[in-house]
């Protein structure tokens, strides 16, 4: 028989030992934002610096966006010694200095580099440089890492094969000493949901993320991801393929280890405003790193209140750091075609015993949505069986409380005036305690911010009803009536 003594100790270790293999980072899903879709190539110091002000006089950074991610194209090969060094046309005072001003701004600094030989972009990669590169962006102050799949040298075909490739450099980083977020991103190739959760912080689900809704694409034409079948990443994948490959295995991530259905297209334009909300409600529920790609300097009203919807952030930064299922996919429209004409409900538990629900009507025309407490809690018990279904639930709209135009036209407008002092306070998370504490809480149910609005309240073995738009989504928390109102 054990002592207690013996129990302590052999918990100790394992304390070490999981330390030993995770770092720390990316508890919840990673925020920030990244070079790529709006600039490419065009990247250089102005444009890494002047979004990284704006993030701050935005109000990003109060709402928990820390990470300021340098996509490809920034090398300019290697030096006589093997190290990589910066394309001195686009980082004239090198990349050390950029990793400076910006942690000056309180924020984190990323890079990208490929597990190849090459980047996608055809710059030098770091395969078999790993334990020099990973030094050297420690020694410049990098915080975080995307690593791509280009130019493998065919190091792939099994998962055994990509998880030693992209393991050389997870134990680089973690050899460095410095907290580096380890961002996997090889397309969903060989399966990194079941490889990568062990050595890196998020890894890609399938190939980049097109600006657009749906569409048959056929560069991107595994729609589904059932059995093992599709092999191919594809790329430039709508929203919804990206989404309904994704669906099949939220439980493979956790807090530290993330599924990534690639950066976001809001405010890139390419969609419409419900289109928007969708992807952005989506993407936070099914916590996904949520990493911007707009042009902060020419921000418009409607992306700024989406991307700052604090009561959606909450649920993507919530605690319990659980991924929602999938419940129900129906076809609505007569296309018959997978993406097309659908209507989903994913659900799943927040912190506190409260419930997201997200309900998706990805056809064309709006319509009312049920979902009973039979399918919301369906993890909870055999059908019906679930305790909560016997409960009485509040419904609050996570939109329900989304910033107006003029307020978000008065951040803008104050953002790009050069005193600081001219800026207009946006939610204030900061003042509540800084962002991070405040969604390491279950919200006040009076807390507008957090909680958006009450729509309703659902009887026991009741339905939620509600209204969506075509191509939309309803994003909902629902919280048990017996619990004090205030929490
Ligand atoms: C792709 C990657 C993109 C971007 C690009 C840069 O492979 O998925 O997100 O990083 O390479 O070349």
């Amino acid at each position: 028989m054990k002592t207690i003594q013996s129990h302590i100790l052999s918990g100790a270790l394992f304390a070490v030992a999981t330390n030993a293999l995770k770092n720390g980072l990316a508890l919840t899903p990673q925020l920030g934002w990244n070079t790529w879709n709006s600039f490419g190539c065009d990247l250089n110091e102005t444009v890494i610096l002047d979004t990284a002000e704006r993030i701050i006089s935005l109000g990003f950074k109060d709402l928990g966006y820390e990470y300021v991610i340098i996509d490809d194209c920034w090398s300019a090969g290697r030096n006589e010694s093997g190290y990589h060094i910066a394309d001195a046309t686009k980082f004239p005072n090198g990349i050390a200095h950029v990793a400076g001003k910006v942690h000056d701004l309180g924020l984190k600094i990323g890079i990208y580099s490929s597990a190849g030989t090459m980047t996608c972009g055809r710059f030098e990669g770091s395969l078999h440089y790993e334990k020099q590169d990973a030094e050297l962006w420690a020694s410049w102050g990098i915080d975080y890492l995307k690593y791509d799949n280009c130019y493998n040298e065919g190091e792939e075909g099994t998962p055994k094969i990509s998880f030693d490739r992209y393991n050389a450099m997870g134990k680089a980083l973690n050899a460095t000493g410095r907290q580096i977020l380890y961002a996997i991103c090889n397309w969903g190739v060989d399966g990194p949901w079941n490889f990568a959760p062990t050595i890196a912080n998020s890894w890609r689900t399938s190939g980049d993320l097109a600006n657009v809704w749906d569409r048959d694409d056929v560069n991107c034409p595994c729609a589904e991801m059932e059995g093992l079948d599709c092999k191919l990443p594809g790329w430039k994948c709508s929203i919804l393929n990206v989404l309904n490959k994704a669906a099949y295995y939220p439980s493979k991530a956790y807090p530290g280890a993330w599924n990534d259905l690639d950066m976001l297209q809001v405010g890139n334009g390419g969609l419409t405003d419900d289109e928007a909300v969708a992807h952005f409600s989506l993407w936070a529920a099914v916590k996904s790193p949520l990493l911007m790609t707009n042009v902060m300097t020419k921000i418009d009203a409607k992306t700024l209140s989406i991307l700052q919807n604090p009561a959606v952030l909450a649920v993507s930064q919530d605690p319990l750091g659980s991924t929602p299922s999938r419940r129900w996919r129906y076809f609505v429209d007569d296309s018959g075609k997978y993406g097309h004409g659908e209507i989903q409900l994913h659900t799943g538990p927040l912190s506190g015993g409260d419930q997201l629900v997200l309900l998706l009507n990805a056809a064309s025309k709006p319509r009312e949505m049920n979902a009973t407490l039979v399918d919301i809690f369906w993890l909870n018990g055999a059908e019906g069986t679930a305790d909560q279904v016997q409960q009485s639930w509040d419904v609050y709209d996570l939109w329900g409380n989304r910033m107006s135009d003029e307020a978000a036209e008065a951040i803008i407008k104050a953002s790009s005036s050069s005193s600081s002092a001219n800026r207009t306070a946006g939610y204030n998370l900061e003042a509540m305690g800084g962002s991070k504490k405040v969604y390491s809480q279950t919200p006040s149910a009076s807390s507008k911010m957090l909680m958006g609005s009450k729509v309703g309240t659902v009887r026991p073995s009741g339905t939620v009803k509600v209204h969506v738009p075509a191509h939309g989504v309803a994003m909902l928390r629902l919280r048990a009536k017996n619990q004090k109102d205030e929490l």
